[in-house]
């Protein structure tokens, strides 16, 4: 049975790149197949701790971004990862799983380790088998997330596998296997995890800097004018879509017109994005015309659609109760789930149980 799982880590911005490479997209997921959404407070921790107020108030901002967004708490399970327990034994079980020479490949480890790697985190490096452990907690079939994504995404397949492979013949045994669904002369024919499949499309996956379209929109950029944050007001919106940087050339009317030209691709990606067409769609609109038209049409359509949800996230984090109460339920139904997976995880590799 198909199963969504995916997250975002309650750390700094919540911004535009968030918003369209991922929580716009699960809006009408949820209404296609059972969705659970986790606001991924384990991961936040990685790259130091924040001032515990700070981490708390994150957790409530993200959550509130999801219920403005259009994430239905009636439809979905949206819960903070860190009151589901089964998430953090689960990615132990996983650190034995995994190779140390998996999590070295890992591009966005050695992005965030910088320079001194000796220094980092433990938990920076194993994050991806925490990631892991999120999505197959829950024998998640689908995750739909931004492109940069992509690659702890194959590390949890390989995961998967991995334990798939290693206990075949216990999974037999207990008979807590499924058939799997696409037999390949790798796998058992009996499968505990889910080879999950990575969701990464449309014309967002990658938004860029709007100070450099090189570089990926991110939260930790130093500079506030590279991206648009969910709080952002009207204002800030259009300041900072009047200061992103361009080419001095007007756009082009084909699609293959915007290779090396990653500013313009970007801006152009997020029109279609906001406006739920594809880029062809925008260019049919705006080719030939300069950005001195674009922009203001582009600030015009952001604003359009992030204040009515920059709003709703007001009134929502104005009163915590409402956003605990959703995030106490969640995490009720997320413990229902996890609970069995985690008792036949124990028992496939022979844990003692006494109690
Ligand atoms: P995080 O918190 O960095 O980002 C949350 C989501 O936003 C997407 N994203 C972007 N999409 C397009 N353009 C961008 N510039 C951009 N920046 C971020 C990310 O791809 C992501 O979908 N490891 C994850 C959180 C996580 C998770 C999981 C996701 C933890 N466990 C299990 C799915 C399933 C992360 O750090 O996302």
């Amino acid at each position: 049975k198909p199963r969504v799982f995916s997250g975002v880590q309650p750390t700094g911005n919540l911004h535009l790149g968030n918003y369209l490479g991922a929580v716009s997209r699960w809006v009408p997921i949820q209404d296609q197949m059972e969705s659970i959404f986790c606001v991924v407070d384990l991961h936040a921790i990685t790259a130091g701790f924040p001032d515990a107020g700070k981490l708390a108030s994150a957790t409530r901002e993200v959550t509130a971004a999801y219920i403005a967004a259009g994430i239905d708490p009636k439809k979905s399970i949206i819960f903070n990862q860190s009151q589901v327990r089964e998430h953090a034994e689960l990615a132990w079980i996983f650190n034995c799983v995994a190779r140390i020479g998996w999590m070295n490949r890992m591009t966005q480890f050695k992005d965030k380790a910088g320079k001194n790697k000796e220094n980092a985190s433990l938990g920076l490096l194993a994050y991806p088998s925490l990631m892991a452990a999120d999505i197959l907690a829950y024998k998640a079939t689908h995750v739909p997330v931004g492109d940069d994504q992509k690659q702890h995404l194959e590390l949890t397949r390989d995961i998967a596998q991995k334990f798939n492979n290693d206990f075949a013949a216990r999974i037999k045994e207990l008979d807590v296997g499924v058939p799997n669904p696409t037999p390949s002369p790798e796998l058992p024919e009996d499968l505990f995890f889910p080879v999950t499949e990575p969701m990464i499309a449309g014309p967002a996956t990658r938004i860029m800097s709007l100070r450099d379209g090189t570089k990926k929109m991110s939260k930790s950029d130093p500079s506030d004018l590279s991206r648009i944050n969910l709080t952002d007001d009207a204002e800030a919106i259009s300041r900072k879509i009047k200061k992103a940087k361009t080419d001095p050339e007007a756009l082009p009317s084909e699609v293959d017109g915007l290779k090396d030209r990653p500013e313009a691709d970007n801006l152009v990606g997020i029109y279609a994005a906001l406006s739920g067409q594809s880029k062809q769609d925008v260019l049919g609109e705006f080719g030939g015309q300069q950005f001195s038209a674009f922009k203001p049409a582009l600030s015009d359509l952001a604003v359009e659609k992030l204040s009515p949800m920059t709003d709703e996230m007001r009134r929502l984090m104005a009163d915590a109760s409402e956003i605990d109460a959703i995030l106490k339920t969640g995490a009720e139904k997320a413990s229902a789930i996890a609970e069995p997976v985690l008792k036949d995880v124990r028992k496939i590799i022979g844990f003692l149980d006494v109690r």
